[in-house]
């Protein structure tokens, strides 16, 4: 890709932007309930708990999926030959985990860096797999080369719009799409998040700019707003939707609708199928975006690992049939968190959590039977 007119700012130092989702599990969001001090608590998460595996020679998810499928990726993992394997056997999508990010890109003295994201962009073209843009605005970072920008030399708004052009532009009509905004929405649903894009461009309007900038950047990406915890709090999605609709209406480029559903191995059967539906109740794509099933994260203290891993593998089992279920024009995707369980984020949290559909050696898991049974189907 070409160098694009790389922009940027003065006086800053931006701050890494730690993730917002260390509480955001089923406990951190959803009232914990009373732990039962059970000998089943204590043996449910021990480390040498074996991965239930299935036959080697299942089919590829990406073969038996009639829609893509995706994982998230960081360029390190790009140096290991059994990661690289797994996922062109798997996926034909990639999300940047962390390095198209802003916390990523804006360097302390207010330049960009493209390095890591150049390198799985050109990962993806090489082994024809999608790249998903992820994420040009997001409240969790917003680094001090935009909090201290000097407006004398630019507006915040053109700061914005700046960085939007230089990102987006840079991968025009490489992307299979972007997360434009990312976890707009406040955590229980009543209304919106504040931010320091919030504070200087406006609630709604720094959302909608964002659209405006990313069509600018880029014709013809679908534009997709990415949110989580929409299976498990019926109120945010309302919330979710009634912006999606409020964008919509003004004119805004929304193309698709990004559910991140990281989940827990407990949760209710049927939230999943129930969430995707309504969703997809705007006619637009829906991505299901980010999903891992954590164990650990489960409340129920009375199930055993056991329960949990064959619970795990009927919600991987339940979240693609959501997908099947919808209009072929509103399959976009399905992207994994994490192929290999020591690549989530979740086992950085907890060494425990095996949230993956492919244990730590690759091999498919019951999840990623249950995967490729419902893509089956
Ligand atoms: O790799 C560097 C390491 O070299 C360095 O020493 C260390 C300390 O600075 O940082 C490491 O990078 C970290 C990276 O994860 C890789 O582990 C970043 O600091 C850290 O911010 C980054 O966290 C990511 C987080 O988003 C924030 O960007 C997680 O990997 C990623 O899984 C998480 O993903 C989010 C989605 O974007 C949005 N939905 C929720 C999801 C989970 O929180």
């Amino acid at each position: 890709m070409g160098d694009s007119p790389s922009r940027s700012f003065r006086d800053s130092s931006p701050d890494a932007g730690a993730s917002p989702h260390q509480d955001q599990s089923a406990a951190g969001s959803l009232h914990r309930r009373a732990v039962l001090g059970s000998a089943l608590a204590l043996s449910a998460c021990g480390p040498g708990a074996k991965s239930q595996t299935v036959p080697a020679d299942l089919p590829p998810l990406k073969a038996v999926a009639p829609f893509r499928i995706g994982t998230c990726v960081q360029a390190l993992h790009l140096d290991d030959p059994s990661f690289v394997a797994l996922a062109r056997r798997q996926v034909n999508q990639l999300t940047p985990e962390w390095q198209m990010k802003m916390e990523y890109i804006v360097q302390p003295d207010g330049t960009f860096r493209f390095d890591a994201p150049d390198r799985i962009a050109a990962f993806a073209q090489a082994n024809g797999m999608g790249l998903l843009g992820h994420t040009l605005v997001w409240y969790a970072q917003a680094p001090d080369a935009f909090a201290r920008l000097d407006e004398r030399r630019v507006s915040f708004e053109q700061a914005y719009r700046n960085y939007i052009l230089a990102v987006a532009g840079r991968y025009a009509g490489r992307v299979v799409g972007w997360d434009v905004v990312n976890e707009a929405v406040a955590e229980d649903g009543n209304g919106w998040r504040d931010s320091l894009w919030s504070q200087r461009l406006g609630a709604f309007e720094h959302i909608a700019l964002a659209y405006r900038f990313a069509r600018e950047a880029d014709p013809h990406a679908p534009l997709l707003l990415n949110d989580y915890n929409l299976e498990y709090i019926p109120r945010k999605r309302a919330t979710f939707l009634k912006l999606a609709e409020r964008l919509l209406a003004s004119g805004a480029p929304l193309t698709g609708l990004g559910a991140q559903t990281h989940v827990a191995a407990d949760i209710t059967p049927g939230k999943i199928a129930e969430m995707i539906r309504d969703l997809a109740s705007l006619g637009l794509p829906i991505h299901l975006s980010e999903l891992d099933v954590s164990i650990t994260r489960s409340e129920n203290r009375l199930l055993s690992r056991e329960d949990l891993r064959n619970r795990q593998a009927r919600v991987y089992g339940e979240a693609a049939e959501a997908m099947m279920a919808l209009p072929e024009r509103q399959r976009f995707a399905l992207t994994l968190w994490g192929l290999r369980d020591q690549d989530s984020w979740l086992h950085q949290e907890n060494a425990s959590d095996s949230p993956a559909p492919f244990d730590e050696q690759g091999r498919p898991k019951a999840g990623a039977a249950a995967l490729v049974r419902t893509f089956r189907a």
